[in-house]
């Protein structure tokens, strides 16, 4: 039997929060189910990793000194489950078969984060959204969907952002800003072009895992991304 593509894509939270920046707007949930819908009507393996900052940032709440970082990054975690909760509807609304997993037991509320469990899932054609980052504070949720990307045998980590790859200057600042096709890991990481952060970027090293930036609100890009090997991206490898 042919192997089948698995991928593994990461958005932020900021991602699901639409105009005001706060909170899980509707809209949103549903394009990215409807995209994500669509990898799976290609035959595409999906896991994904969802970011907390539309909720509450770790390293934010910590910053008046009254939470500490370690107590914040929990909270940062718990808040990634509450977006995988609410993705987990919108992936069913789509009629897409879907689980979550946690890092951190939640039982009531959704399974453990079982590895073995999680390749059945995938296997039988289910979305596996990976919730509560690695279980740690002081790893992003970049770190765990670069982790989980590995544990899965994924074939890439995708970063889906609001732009359409990695450039070699701020486009915001500068016109002339080039996207790049590729950059290295070397690079990535000595260049600080923040595409994840450096925890992240090392993972993916070790592992040859490429990582892919590219746009998730141009309609039809993940797709054309991830089946066609076309479409606007920028691979880190
Ligand atoms: P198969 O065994 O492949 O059929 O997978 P399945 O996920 O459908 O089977 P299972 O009976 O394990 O799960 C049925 C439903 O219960 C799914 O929606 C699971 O996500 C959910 N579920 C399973 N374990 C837990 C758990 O520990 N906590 C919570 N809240 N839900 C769970």
């Amino acid at each position: 039997m042919e192997k089948k593509k698995r991928v593994l894509v990461k958005f932020s939270g900021e991602a699901l929060a639409g105009e005001n920046g706060f909170g899980i707007e509707p809209k949103i949930l549903s394009y990215i189910a409807e995209e994500i819908a669509s990898l799976l009507e290609a035959g595409i393996e999906v896991g994904i990793v969802i970011g907390g900052g539309n909720i509450i940032r770790g390293v934010s709440a910590a910053q008046g000194g009254v939470i500490r970082r370690t107590s914040g990054d929990y909270m940062g975690m718990l808040a990634t489950v509450i977006n995988a909760v609410a993705m987990q509807e919108a992936l069913e609304h789509s009629g897409v078969d879907v689980r979550v997993q946690s890092a951190i037991e939640i039982k009531e509320i959704c399974e453990s984060y079982i590895y073995r469990r999680a390749i059945r899932h995938l296997e039988k054609g289910r979305v596996v959204i990976f919730a509560a980052g690695t279980g740690n504070p002081f790893f992003t949720t970049d770190t765990t969907a670069t982790l989980r990307a590995v544990e899965i045998g994924a074939d890439y980590v995708i970063k889906a952002t609001k732009v359409d790859g990695v450039y070699d200057k701020d486009p915001k600042k500068y016109p002339d800003a080039k996207r790049l096709d590729t950059i290295s890991y070397d690079a990535a990481l000595a260049e600080n072009i923040k595409v994840m952060d450096d925890t992240a970027i090392a993972l993916a090293k070790d592992n040859r895992l490429p990582i892919i930036v590219c746009n998730m609100f141009k309609a039809g890009n993940l797709l054309e991304i991830v089946r066609d090997g076309k479409g606007v991206f920028s691979v880190v490898r």
